[in-house]
């Protein structure tokens, strides 16, 4: 492979930074990186606070092993994360106004200044754009891909997306039994900006009668006719799972605020209630929107994100080993792995219309809109 070269024993000191949305699981990388740096090669190990605000402002502390003992189960991020922060487009105030001003260069200075032989970045696809941006500058980077959303490209899986699943499924659980009682149409909007997988998963594991995603532009026309099948079989509620960035066949996504100073500036919500308002013209039934939101990225990993978590952290420290950055570490047919920092920039990794988890949900009679 090409860049790699065996760096061990020049390594004395790393860096470890979260970046964007927090995500549960990034504790659990965190400690595994941590450690391992510690405990296996005593490294010392520094953590780069607020995402890239930190290596911008310099806020960065040295963590002790005390630091990173018991955050395992812990949701969050131990270091503080920015979404906002960004060193090639950062927002700052002077002469009473905003500008915005590339100060990448600041972030390069900063990290020579600390010393640091490797950095590692945990972030999702703006946070990993940035650091291949860093690494073609020179900085010895690393990247752990996380996002709740499951639409990094490059990798099979993140870490978060389980987490969110589950707490997804346990509210739709809840709002069967409160929907059968009052025979009503429920709605539950999860996130999920550009891709479904979210609301696709919970969407089965919870049994929803309809499952509306981004890749698959749906119809009012066609939930309420099946809103309607479901009626003439006696089934007097029905249950629909929306992701935030589904859309209308024709029409576009509902935008809830942007964000001026973001990379990201748009924030999508408010599907579900648009939707509601429609169906209860179509049907003749009340119906009940629940925007489950920031509750799914939220609380304690589970089983599954921090083992996958750990596994990917430990990896993480591999890559240093052997001097590969430039490189982020990733899941490809269920092996832990790596590839190129630059993949997630080519685009995100969408749910197929014709993956077999759709093709399952229809075959036992759940509706995607499409009808
Ligand atoms: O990328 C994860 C995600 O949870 C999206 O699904 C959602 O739209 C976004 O982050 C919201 O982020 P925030 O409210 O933190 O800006």
């Amino acid at each position: 492979m090409s860049g790699v070269r065996s760096c061990m024993s020049k390594i004395k000191r790393i860096g470890i930074l979260t970046g964007g949305g927090d995500c549960p699981g990034l504790n659990a990388v965190i400690r595994a990186v941590a450690k391992r740096s510690m405990f296996e090669h005593r490294w010392e190990v520094y953590g780069i606070e607020d995402g890239y605000e930190g290596l911008i402002n310099n806020h960065y502390r040295k963590l002790k092993a005390s630091d990173v003992s018991g955050i395992l189960t812990i949701g969050g991020t131990i270091l503080g994360t920015s979404n906002t922060a960004d060193p090639y487009g950062y927002l700052t105030k002077s002469g009473g106004k905003i500008v915005c001003r590339d100060v990448s260069r600041r972030v390069i200075r900063n990290v020579r200044a600390m010393k640091l032989d490797a950095l590692v970045l945990i972030g999702g696809d703006g946070t990993l754009a940035t650091a291949d941006r860093l690494y073609r500058s020179g900085l010895p980077i690393i990247g752990v891909p996380k996002t709740i959303d499951n639409d990094l490209g490059g990798t099979d899986v993140t870490f978060g997306f389980d987490t969110a699943v589950t707490v997804a499924t346990e509210a739709i659980d809840r709002l069967h039994s409160t929907a059968q009682s009052h025979h009503r149409i429920m709605i539950v909007e999860l996130m999920g900006r550009r891709a479904g997988w979210i609301a696709l998963y919970a969407g089965v594991a919870g049994g929803g009668d309809i499952i509306l995603i981004p890749e698959i532009p749906y119809t009012a026309e066609a939930v309420a006719a099946k809103v309607l099948a479901r009626r003439k079989l006696g089934k007097r509620f029905s249950l629909v799972v929306i992701a935030e960035g589904a859309k209308p066949k024709g029409g576009e996504v509902v935008v809830k605020k942007r964000v001026a100073n973001s990379p990201e500036p748009i924030r999508l919500g408010g599907v579900g209630f648009v939707l509601g308002e429609v169906l209860e013209r179509l049907t003749g039934t009340e119906a009940r929107c629940v925007v489950l939101g920031h509750l799914q990225r939220g609380g304690s990993p589970t089983a599954g994100d921090r083992v996958l978590a750990t596994q990917l952290g430990a990896e993480a420290v591999n890559l240093i080993v052997r001097g590969e950055f430039g490189r982020m570490v990733a899941v490809r047919c269920r092996e832990i792995t790596s590839i190129a920092l630059d993949v997630p920039a080519q685009g995100p990794r969408l749910v197929p219309p014709d993956h077999p988890l759709i093709a399952a949900a229809r075959s036992v009679g759940t509706s995607f809109g499409d009808e």
